[in-house]
């Protein structure tokens, strides 16, 4: 072997050695980059958000940073924590107050009260305490019969609160039985429970703790805990709607963290249901009164306008306008109430169809005992309103075949159990021909 072919060959293993170590730095490198970027995206409240507990020497930080680490956590990347929010200050309160357990040489409340938040949110308390979502929503299954007489007045005084066409569900509750409500009726209209000290509702079924994130409360799978199902699919009709698709394609885009009231459509190109209902967005204000846009009282089984329709109606287009123009929203507006106008016929005509059996006393007393009850029912509270839902919050397949369809197949189904009722008492074709029934009861 030659002296020239021996340099050579160290020199090529030399190159090869050079060449992979370079390799190796660039893929460790690439990896060290990657990780940096993926970690920078995993923090709980944004990339700019340090946590504020990191040096904390409260003392129940200290503590519960061993037993509920996530807890603190969670907490740390707050606002409130960054405003020196403690956990005290939503926690702890006096011997002998309604609720207190002693914890360490203290007294805590294990779940703060909506009084704990009022301390400092107090606007926002006001505006909860005016909406059906405060005491309204505990009322819907346990009655006002139990309510003390402040909440009682606190009740009646809620200016859209006391509307309540419709009570036959509390039926259900009786006979489905707290076993059951306690999972069912019970956890999503507990968003306006009174709590022992008196204070009403649960901020944090949309404001989940710990992070208390606005990202979190504007996005909709917030309002899907409650806002779901065939006798309220909201959050199905806005999937299928072009707002809620241009949030499933483009939301990891939008600019959740915006401070509140701030919002436009620089934000948001397009609504969720916080933006409709209530962010403050471009020139609507922000509010916690779910009520304060609304036109409808929609989940009537025959839908009346609200007292103050006008000025609800107002703000809601206040809102649209933000994307859409005057005449678009106007037109929408009066297709809409039409829609409404004519899903009140249907359910009036399904009333006026049974009103012989009441008539002539063929239906049970008892609630929900037989598949009339049943029908019936359903015409109204699952597809009358899912078809007027549609109608307003653009999901097409709601109004029509949740909707409109079911509604007719009900009518279907009741002029057949009608018929057969009256024939069964021995009561003439002629004598149903009388009541203003006369063409839905009298072909079959
Ligand atoms: C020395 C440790 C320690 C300190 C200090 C401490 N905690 Fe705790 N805390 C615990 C433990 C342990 C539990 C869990 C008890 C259990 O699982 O039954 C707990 C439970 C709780 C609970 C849940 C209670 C329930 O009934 O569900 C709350 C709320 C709470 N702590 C808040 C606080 C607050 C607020 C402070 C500061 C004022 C504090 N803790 C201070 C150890 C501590
Ligand atoms: C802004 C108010 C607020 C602050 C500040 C706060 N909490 Fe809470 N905490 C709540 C609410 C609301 C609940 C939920 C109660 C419920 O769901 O019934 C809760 C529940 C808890 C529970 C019981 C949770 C469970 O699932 O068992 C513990 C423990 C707790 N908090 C500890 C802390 C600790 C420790 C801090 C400080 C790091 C803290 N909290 C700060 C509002 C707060
Ligand atoms: C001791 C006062 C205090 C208490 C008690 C308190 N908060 Fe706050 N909260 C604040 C302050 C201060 C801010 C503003 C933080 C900021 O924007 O810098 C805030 C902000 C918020 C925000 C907006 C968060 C954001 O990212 O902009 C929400 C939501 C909130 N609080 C909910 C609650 C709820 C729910 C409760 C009761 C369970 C509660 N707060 C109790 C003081 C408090
Ligand atoms: C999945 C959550 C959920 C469950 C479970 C639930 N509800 Fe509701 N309920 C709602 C929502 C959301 C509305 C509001 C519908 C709307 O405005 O479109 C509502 C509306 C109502 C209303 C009409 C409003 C009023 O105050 O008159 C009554 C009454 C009612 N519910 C009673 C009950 C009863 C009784 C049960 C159990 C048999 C029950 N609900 C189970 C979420 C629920
Ligand atoms: C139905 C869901 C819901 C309930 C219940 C609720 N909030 Fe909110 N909250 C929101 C939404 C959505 C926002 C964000 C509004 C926006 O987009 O700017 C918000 C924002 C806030 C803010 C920040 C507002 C600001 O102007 O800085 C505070 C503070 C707050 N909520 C406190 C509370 C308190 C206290 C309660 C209980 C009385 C409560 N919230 C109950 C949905 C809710
Ligand atoms: C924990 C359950 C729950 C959550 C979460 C919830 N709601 Fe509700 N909501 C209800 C109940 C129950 C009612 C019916 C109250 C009544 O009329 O008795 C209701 C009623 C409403 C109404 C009609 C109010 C009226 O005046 O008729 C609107 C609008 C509304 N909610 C919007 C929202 C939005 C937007 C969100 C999410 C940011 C949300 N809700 C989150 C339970 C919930
Ligand atoms: C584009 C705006 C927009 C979006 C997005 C939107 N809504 Fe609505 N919502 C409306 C309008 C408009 C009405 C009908 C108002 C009226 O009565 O005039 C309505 C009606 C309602 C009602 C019926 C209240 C009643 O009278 O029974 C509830 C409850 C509701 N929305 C909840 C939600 C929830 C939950 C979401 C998200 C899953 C959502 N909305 C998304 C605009 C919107
Ligand atoms: C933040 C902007 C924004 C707001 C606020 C908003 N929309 Fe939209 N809207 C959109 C976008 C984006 C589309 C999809 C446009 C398309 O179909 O090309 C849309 C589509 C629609 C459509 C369907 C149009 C069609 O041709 O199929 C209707 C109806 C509608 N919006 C009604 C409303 C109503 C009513 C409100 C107020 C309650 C409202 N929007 C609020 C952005 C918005």
């Amino acid at each position: 072997m030659s002296e020239t072919q021996n340099k050579s060959s160290w020199w090529t293993a030399g190159r090869v050695l050079v060449l992979g170590l370079v390799g190796v730095i660039i893929v460790l490198g690439l990896i060290l980059i990657i990780s940096a970027v993926s970690k920078s995206d995993e923090t709980t409240a944004g990339p700019e958000r340090v946590n504020a507990l990191a040096n904390s020497d409260n003392e129940c930080v200290v503590c519960h940073e061993r037993n509920t680490p996530g807890i603190v956590q969670q907490y740390g990347y707050s606002t409130m924590a960054a405003a020196n929010v403690e956990c005290q200050d939503c926690h702890e309160v006096e011997e002998g107050y309604p609720g207190a357990e002693e914890h360490e040489g203290t007294f805590i409340l294990a779940s703060p009260t909506t009084a704990m938040c009022e301390q400092c949110h107090t606007a926002e308390v006001k505006e909860f305490y005016a909406s059906r979502h405060s005491l309204p929503a505990f009322v819907a299954y346990n009655g006002a019969d139990t309510l003390p007489e402040d909440l009682l007045a606190q009740y009646e005084a809620i200016p859209e609160g006391t509307y309540n066409p419709d009570r036959s569900r509390n039926a259900l509750f009786n006979m489905e039985g707290p076993a059951i409500t306690r999972f069912a009726c019970q956890v999503c209209h507990s968003i306006g429970r009174p709590a022992p000290d008196g204070s009403v509702g649960r901020c944090q079924t949309c404001h989940l703790r710990h992070t208390f994130s606005l990202e979190q409360v504007r996005k909709p799978e917030t309002c899907n805990a409650c806002h779901i199902g065939p006798d309220h699919p909201q959050w199905e009709i806005y999937q299928e709607s072009p707002h809620g698709i241009a949030y499933a394609v483009d939301g990891d885009n939008w600019n959740w963290d915006a401070e509140a009231g701030t919002l436009g459509v620089t934000d948001f190109p397009a609504p969720t249901c916080a933006t409709c209902h209530m962010s403050g967005f471009g020139d609507a204000a922000t509010t916690h009164d779910v009520g304060e846009r609304l036109t409808w009282y929609l989940f009537a089984p025959i839908s009346a306008r609200r007292p103050a329709w006008q000025d609800n109606q107002v703000r809601m287009q206040k809102v649209c306008l933000e994307c859409h123009n005057d005449t678009f929203v106007t037109d929408f507006y009066s297709d809409a109430d039409a829609a409404t106008e004519s899903v009140n016929d249907i359910v009036q005509e399904s009333r006026d169809l049974v009103q012989p059996l009441k008539d002539n006393g063929l239906l049970t007393d008892a609630p929900f005992d037989e598949p009339f009850d049943f029908i019936f029912f359903n015409l109204w509270h699952h597809w009358g309103r899912t078809a007027k839902f549609g109608a307003w919050m653009q999901g097409p397949d709601y109004t029509q075949w949740h909707g409109a369809y079911e509604m007719l197949n009900a009518m279907a189904e009741l002029r057949e159990i009608v018929a057969e009722k009256m024939e069964a008492a021995g009561l003439t074709e002629a004598a149903t021909m009388e009541d203003a029934t006369a063409d839905t009861g009298a072909s079959e």
